[in-house]
């Protein structure tokens, strides 16, 4: 039986250099299927907000929706650590904001730790979720909710500069608490310099292959078609053409009334 995957469970897998496994979920029959293949991670993401609510970013999801998502994937997952999103405003305005949305995705959204995106502003958001018993992992790089101020999808910690700017930011997040790092569209040396000068685990999405682990989003890896598609993403399916096909067979056979059947029927 598969033990339940744990932040003492990620740490010691760094440290015997096994990698971390992390894709998202927003919903419970996709969290029993990755549940089920042996994934440490399910992120209950706010790329909800493009993937699953057809929004153009991830700034309109709500802690609600988080919550609510987490709790689908709470029903479909026994051994997977679920990872809550602080959403858009969830956090950013106070620490006391911060404290009380992350407990909401714990207590009633039933995950086991929360993300939240990071600057230098958010030391004591992170070090006060922390002091509250909440684990905490760091997402910084490329942080989705900034995408007005970036102006776009951009590698982050490109340069001298940027990248020391980086290193110094995974430090302080380190020494604020956090659980661990999750790195997005950084350049692959800068988080090996990252993710060896550091004792929590790091986990990148486009951050090449150093880290402690990979975390993609999982209708990307599932082939699910979107507008943009990063270069770090690889598809392991086409889902689509899998789901478009069989719905124009269920149009086509009614229309022909092929279905349903005497075996469909009572
Ligand atoms: O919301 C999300 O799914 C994420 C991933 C891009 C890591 O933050």
């Amino acid at each position: 039986m598969m033990s339940k995957v744990t932040i003492s469970t990620l740490h010691a897998k760094k440290q015997n250099k096994e990698k971390i496994t992390a894709l998202t979920a927003y919903d419970a029959p996709t969290a029993r299927l990755l549940d089920e293949s042996g994934i440490d991670i399910i992120l209950v993401g706010d790329s909800l907000g493009n993937t699953f609510a057809g929004h153009d970013n991830s700034l309109p999801v709500t802690t609600d929706q988080i919550i609510y998502h987490c709790q689908a994937v709470r029903r479909g997952c026994n051994h997977a650590l679920i990872l809550g999103d602080m959403p858009f405003m969830s956090y950013q305005v106070s620490v006391e904001d911060a404290i009380r949305n992350a407990g909401r995705i714990i207590k009633e959204g039933g995950a086991h730790a929360i993300k939240m995106e990071v600057g230098v502003a958010h030391v004591d958001h992170v070090s006060s979720v922390v002091n509250a018993g909440i684990p905490v992992i760091a997402h910084i790089g490329f942080t989705p909710q900034a995408i007005h101020q970036i102006g776009g999808f951009k590698v982050q910690g490109k340069g001298e500069a940027a990248a020391q700017e980086l290193i110094n930011l995974a430090h302080q997040m380190e020494l604020a608490g956090a659980a661990g790092l999750l790195l997005e569209m950084v350049p692959a040396q800068v988080s090996k310099t990252i993710t060896d000068a550091l004792r929590i685990p790091t986990i990148g999405i486009g951050a090449g292959p150093h880290t402690d682990g990979q975390i993609l989003v999982t209708n990307d890896v599932l082939g699910y078609k979107s507008e943009f598609s990063p270069k770090f993403v690889k598809r392991y399916a086409s889902i689509e053409t899998v789901i478009s096909d069989a719905f124009k067979s269920y149009v086509s056979e009614i229309k022909s009334q092929t279905f349903p059947k005497d075996e469909h029927s009572y």
